[in-house]
């Protein structure tokens, strides 16, 4: 048998994209709470009110507020997280469908605005803390492991009106929010993940071609704020139970160089280092590698990391490697190939890959290679968390969904990845992005379809909301069924 006999094969979702009930509960509004649908081409935004009353609009994950801002909601205005595919209501009715594809892990988020809605001094909401542990107890009655991510971007909204990850002392925030939730879930939850895709800065830095040097500076410091606050919540939670393993997670930006011009292999290279390794190091190693200077050097940054903080960050290693991989691209010092997209990433298309409907690149080989080169770096466990595409889907009259495309992915990666594993490497499971269908964090949209459960709504909110099995729903279970042995 290749996969290890307690192989975590699952699937995820995270509380932004898949909860619903914004103003439920006691929690208060996120970021994302504020963001209408864009589509693949057009980015999502959001309005603000600036202190001298102007609106302004403001991109997802951009930060890019006039000081004293407030996020307004816009009257008329379809926003699709606030319901999203109404996780909150329906968590038992779907927790049941993921336990009889057979789940071993659930792979999901808590909102930190339904833990510490108004951070520490507004206190903790009892009924926030209690709605995860029904979702917890609900997964521990089938024998589903939580994998619980803190956070993904679903930061309380106030903190990013106050200037976000700029303060400090936003540090000691998320420090006192990853405490409470590991003394809340003693017993229920084992697996931890402190920041899901934490070198997503640099990549919208990428993106913002318009960025001044000032924003250059400040990502880097936000950036460098979240790595110190994960090691001290790694700290706290070792303190807190022997049985906790807390890892990383890390978008995979993975690319090739184009052509085998040398110059290509360099700048895919110095690509995965800036975007990928300066992260990974960090958390993994317990230290900024030492490309550190090249890469501050490329944006014009410093980066000042104090003593306490480098002790900081070598106590408080992540204890394995969760990351995405959806898809690759290419990257080229030539002026040719098709421009593609990518999970936040956009390169060079590869002439021997196929895309999903969103030009994403399909790389089943990929999975392997990095799979590869992630485990001889680290040695230390791997976990794939978040591996899909994004699809149109079809709900036929008699309620079935076929999903073939899905299917020939999902198997291809698991192909891929059996063999990856019978050569050595050290995997620990496999949870796939999404398991049910939910709002799509770059685009908004609700097409953008990633679940082996198919939610009824459509892109303007519209929908019975009811829960229906695709194709690939039974493909999983007999996968799971078979600890991945039988994938045809
Ligand atoms: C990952 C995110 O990067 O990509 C998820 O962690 C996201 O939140 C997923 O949903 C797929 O991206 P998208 O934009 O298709 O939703």
């Amino acid at each position: 048998m290749s996969f290890r006999k307690d192989f975590l094969w699952g699937g995820d979702v995270s509380a932004t994209q898949v909860e619903g009930g914004w103003n439920e509960g006691g929690k208060s509004p996120v970021e994302t709470d504020f963001m209408l649908g864009g589509d693949r081409d057009t980015p999502r935004y959001g309005y603000y009110q600036a202190p001298d009353g102007t609106i302004g609009k403001v991109r997802q994950f951009s930060g890019q507020m006039p000081k004293g801002s407030k996020f307004i909601i816009k009257e008329g205005e379809f926003y699709p997280n606030h319901k999203a595919t109404d996780f909150y209501h329906h968590y038992k009715e779907d927790i049941a469908l993921l336990a009889e594809m057979g789940f071993k892990a659930f792979n999901m988020s808590l909102s930190w605005a339904r833990i510490l809605p108004h951070g520490i001094k507004g206190g903790v909401n009892k009924e926030g803390v209690e709605f995860y542990k029904n979702v917890f107890t609900e997964c521990k009655k089938y024998g589903i492991e939580p994998i619980v991510t803190f956070y993904k971007y679903d930061m309380p909204a106030f903190f990013i009106e106050n200037g976000g990850w700029s303060d400090k002392s936003l540090i000691d925030e998320f420090v006192e929010f990853a405490r409470v939730s590991f003394e809340a879930y003693k017993g229920l939850v084992k697996y931890w993940i402190t920041f899901n895709e934490i070198n997503i800065l640099t990549m919208t830095l990428n993106s913002m071609p318009n960025a001044t040097q000032e924003d250059k500076q400040r990502m880097f410091e936000e950036q460098h704020n979240q790595v110190i606050a994960a090691a001290k919540a790694t700290i706290i939670g070792h303190e807190m139970s022997d049985d906790y393993q807390i890892g990383c997670m890390i978008a995979g930006t993975f690319t090739y160089g184009l052509t085998c011009d040398p110059k290509d292999q360099l700048a895919s290279q110095k690509h995965m280092q800036t975007n990928f390794y300066f992260f990974a190091d960090a958390m993994m190693n317990g230290e900024y590698p030492y490309f550190k200077k090249r890469v501050l050097d490329d944006y014009g940054v410093t980066l000042n990391v104090s003593d306490e903080e480098k002790e900081l960050m070598m106590k408080g290693k992540a204890d394995y490697l969760a990351y995405s991989y959806y898809s690759t691209n290419c990257i080229t010092t030539h002026d040719e190939g098709e421009k593609v997209q990518g999970n936040m990433l956009s390169g060079i298309a590869n002439p021997y890959l196929k895309q999903t409907d969103w030009s994403w690149q399909i790389d089943p080989d990929g999975m392997k290679y990095f799979l590869h080169e992630l485990y001889g770096r680290y040695r230390k466990p791997l976990l794939i968390v978040e591996n899909g595409m994004g699809a149109f889907d079809k709900l036929e009259e008699d309620g079935s969904i076929h999903d073939p495309y899905r299917i020939a992915y999902h198997k291809e990666h698991i192909k891929m990845m059996k063999e990856a594993v019978d050569e050595g490497v050290d995997l620990i499971g496999y949870t796939t992005w999404s398991c049910i269908d939910l709002v799509s964090a770059s685009s908004g949209e609700l097409r953008k379809r990633y679940g082996f459960i198919y939610v009824d709504v459509n892109d303007e909110g519209n929908g019975s909301f009811k829960r229906y099995k695709k194709d690939s729903f039974y493909w999983y279970k007999h996968v799971i069924e078979t600890n991945g042995e039988e994938i045809d």
